[in-house]
């Protein structure tokens, strides 16, 4: 309702709602008063499967009165709760408030839960069933829709499961990463390289990197070209996790493998977001995702009795 500009639909609203509560008054009013004509016997005359008969008395005093306090409930309830056009209410509730109210609830009930964690480093997180149990649903909830169930990924979406990482996996980065969010972006670089047949020949030397096949004249002639990318991906081609530069010679391909996904990315760049979780999720739990996480690739450290 507050989409509104103008008062014209809360007045609307509000005059529907109210005017069809006074109809129902009416209505029980005019009804309490109206007898349908009856015949000697108290029946309405209507008779069903031979001697059923409808007899004519007044409905009873406690079911209109009923009626009479379920109008009377509606208009205190209008008063105290927004249910008038814009009208807030007199408690001022909202169902935003309601709703925020409980996640914080639930989050100060969760604080000692969580504490035999936090307390941990995230290296001996990792290897606690409970935890792993509570990271395994956090994530289901808020990662698998963009990393998938198994944590795998997809083009565009890095697999957490190959110890291959963009901008570090030490438990630290990795809390960083899922608290902060990250951006990865390469800008258009086909202007930096030259020709089209340059593009090409650069992205063979990319793919003789990882030993990919590749046309082997045309990296020679590429090679001096990867001079563009070195800024970012390093000279021999590893990356920077600092910025988020893949290792192109790791044959672990984020957008695709092959000649044509290369000079794509050349051509066109690419910016990819991991949205921040610090709004959503808890710095408790973003330390059990992050131990859950870090355990993928990690074997986990067991506690020193
Ligand atoms: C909307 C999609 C999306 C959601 C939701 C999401 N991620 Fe990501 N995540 C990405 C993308 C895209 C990247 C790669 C960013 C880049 O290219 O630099 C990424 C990167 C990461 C990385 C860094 C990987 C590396 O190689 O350094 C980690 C760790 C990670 N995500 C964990 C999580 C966790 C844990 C959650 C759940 C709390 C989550 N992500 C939720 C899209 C998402
Ligand atoms: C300004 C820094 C920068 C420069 C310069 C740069 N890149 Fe990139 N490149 C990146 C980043 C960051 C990514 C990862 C994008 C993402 O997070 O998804 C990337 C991704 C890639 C990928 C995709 C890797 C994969 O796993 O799918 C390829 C291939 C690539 N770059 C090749 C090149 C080549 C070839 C050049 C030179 C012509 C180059 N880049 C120049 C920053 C750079």
């Amino acid at each position: 309702m507050s989409d509104f500009t103008s008062g014209f639909w809360s007045a609307y609203v509000t005059a529907i709602t109210l005017v069809g509560i006074v109809a129902c008054l009416l209505l029980l009013w005019i009804t309490s008063r109206k007898k349908v004509a009856s015949t000697a016997d108290n029946t309405t005359g209507h008779v069903w499967d031979g001697d059923l008969t409808e007899m004519n008395n007044p409905m009873p005093r406690w079911w209109m009165w009923l009626f009479v306090m379920t109008i009377v409930f509606s208009l205190l309830y209008l008063m105290a709760y927004p249910g008038l056009g814009t009208y807030q209410g007199g408690l001022g509730w909202t169902s935003k408030a309601e709703y925020e109210g409980e996640v914080e609830k639930a989050n100060r009930e969760l604080v000692p839960l969580y504490a035999q964690f936090t307390s941990r480093p995230v290296e001996e997180v990792a290897g606690d069933p409970r935890a792993r149990a509570i990271g395994e649903r956090l994530f289901m909830n808020n990662c698998a829709q963009c990393h998938g169930s198994d944590a795998r990924g997809g083009k565009g979406f890095p697999d957490l499961t190959d110890g291959d990482w963009l901008h570090g996996g030490s438990p630290a980065k990795i809390a960083e990463t899922i608290r902060g969010g990250r951006q990865g972006s390469m800008p258009p670089m086909a202007a930096a390289v030259g020709t089209p047949d340059d593009v090409k020949n650069v992205a063979n030397y990319v793919l003789s990197l990882s030993n990919a096949p590749h046309d082997s004249v045309r990296a020679q002639l590429g090679k001096s070209k990867f001079t563009a990318c070195a800024a970012c991906h390093g000279m021999d081609g590893k990356g920077n996790q600092a910025i988020g530069a893949p290792n192109l010679t790791d044959d672990v391909w984020l957008h695709g493998y092959g000649e044509q996904a290369i000079i794509s990315m050349i051509n066109n760049g690419k910016t990819n977001v991991m949205p921040a979780q610090a709004g959503k999720l808890t710095d408790a739990q973003i330390h059990v995702l992050a131990a859950y996480v870090w355990g993928f690739s990690n074997k986990p450290v067991t506690a020193k009795p």
